[in-house]
């Protein structure tokens, strides 16, 4: 299915409506974060390596109003509404989607903020299980919130980090950091470059009009906290320990050879994986920052077979999507494609000629449907704004 976004406004109006129809009040404070696609850089982002996101044109969006309590109200849609003590210090406990909130509030309690009680609605145009960071623009949008709420703005990459902190205590997922940076630093017609040895973002131009991003989403749904994130992470942590090294960044291809007869051949290629993606993400910066875009397609393939080979984190219903998008090719308007996001599922992201997006939008869908019965979601997008009250 193709699917149009919704603006900003439509997801704020949207997130009003339902509270005023769940609590009967006016909102006083709207938040919205967006999701992320990543451009390139894939499962580096906890090996001090380069990956290269953008926010996209799909948010979650909180609005709230103070109900001069100790209880935070919350509803999100099709789920019931829970309720959370503000006066007690907050624990996991379920159910499991309230933890997100719940490592957020925890975080600010740390913090020593005093958080008044409010109502708040929760509305997402973030398909969930997608790779598209729904949970991270869900505890970001949060932070966006409750930052309002106490009346203060925390410097970006404070709040980014928070967020990631409340995913690893609450959620149990060991993730990097790139989902909540680009949810946080997303800004229009940019690419976020994350160093994620020194944990900071530089902005990419991504103006020209002529190029747009489709993002495909299998509809294959996968679940981080079930082993296999965490398992990747311990695997390139075993492999740097054999290295001898104490940053990826200082690991060659070389220093990996030296060591292969060591290894067992699933670290072998997962270190493989990790130092040729750092490279190639390099190359795509360079590339991006020199609009020069002839390698592109070759550095978004070798990626895709790295994490499909290498670090096993694709399946067929990835593999397919991108050989569809391939088989579009440059003539028809693809400049690469490339599995993105944690994998197990989820969506491929597909870098094409504006004027060809909508044409190889629907050609991936009706092939893709056509040969697994799987109605997949597909939509483009163009790099939106970060975290902020609406
Ligand atoms: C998930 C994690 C990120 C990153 C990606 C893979 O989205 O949350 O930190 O590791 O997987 O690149």
């Amino acid at each position: 299915m193709l699917e149009s976004n919704m603006t900003v406004s439509e997801i704020a109006l949207k997130a009003k409506k339902e509270l005023a129809s769940n609590f009967g009040v006016e909102s006083t404070l709207v938040a919205v974060a967006p999701g992320r696609v990543n451009l390139i850089g894939e499962h580096i982002d906890y090996c001090d390596g380069f990956v290269l996101p953008l926010a996209i044109e799909r948010y979650v969006g909180i609005a709230a109003c103070p109900n001069d309590s100790k209880t935070a109200r919350i509803i999100s849609t099709g789920k019931a509404a829970i309720e959370l003590d503000l006066s007690k210090e907050q624990q996991i406990a379920d159910p499991k989607w309230s933890n997100y909130l719940r490592g957020v509030i925890r975080e600010f309690q740390d913090l020593k903020y005093h958080l008044p009680g409010f109502d708040a609605a929760i509305v997402s145009s973030i398909p969930i299980g997608a790779g598209l960071s729904s949970s991270a623009a869900l505890e970001c949008a949060f932070a966006t919130l409750l930052e309002g709420l106490v009346d203060t703005v925390l410097p970006t990459a404070e709040k980014a980090l928070l967020a990631q902190k409340a995913e690893h205590d609450f959620a149990g997922v060991p993730c990097g950091i790139m989902d909540q940076f680009a949810s946080t630093f997303g800004m229009e017609d940019q690419l976020i470059l994350i160093d994620c040895r020194t944990s900071e973002p530089e902005m990419v131009p991504f103006s020209d009009p002529t190029l747009s991003i489709i993002v495909a989403n299998t509809n294959v749904s996968h679940d981080l906290s079930d082993g296999g994130y965490s398992a990747r992470r311990k695997d390139t942590e075993d492999a740097l320990t054999l290295i001898g090294k104490s940053s990826w960044r200082d690991v060659t291809m070389n220093d990996v050879y030296v060591r292969q007869a060591d290894m067992e051949d699933r670290i072998f290629r997962r270190s493989r994986h990790v130092v040729t993606e750092i490279a190639r993400t390099i190359e795509a910066a360079i590339a991006f920052k020199s609009d020069d875009f002839s390698n592109i397609g070759s550095l978004m393939s070798g990626s895709h077979r790295s994490l499909r080979d290498d670090f096993e984190v694709s399946c067929d219903e990835l593999d397919l999507m991108v050989a569809l998008a391939q088989e579009i090719g440059f003539e028809g308007g693809v400049l690469g494609a490339r599995m993105t996001g944690g994998g197990f599922g989820g969506s491929i992201v597909t870098l094409c000629h504006s004027i060809n997006a909508k044409v190889i939008a629907r050609q991936m869908n009706d092939r893709y449907l056509a040969q697994t019965g799987i109605e997949p979601l597909l939509f483009v997008t163009r790099p939106a704004a970060g975290a902020h009250l609406a």
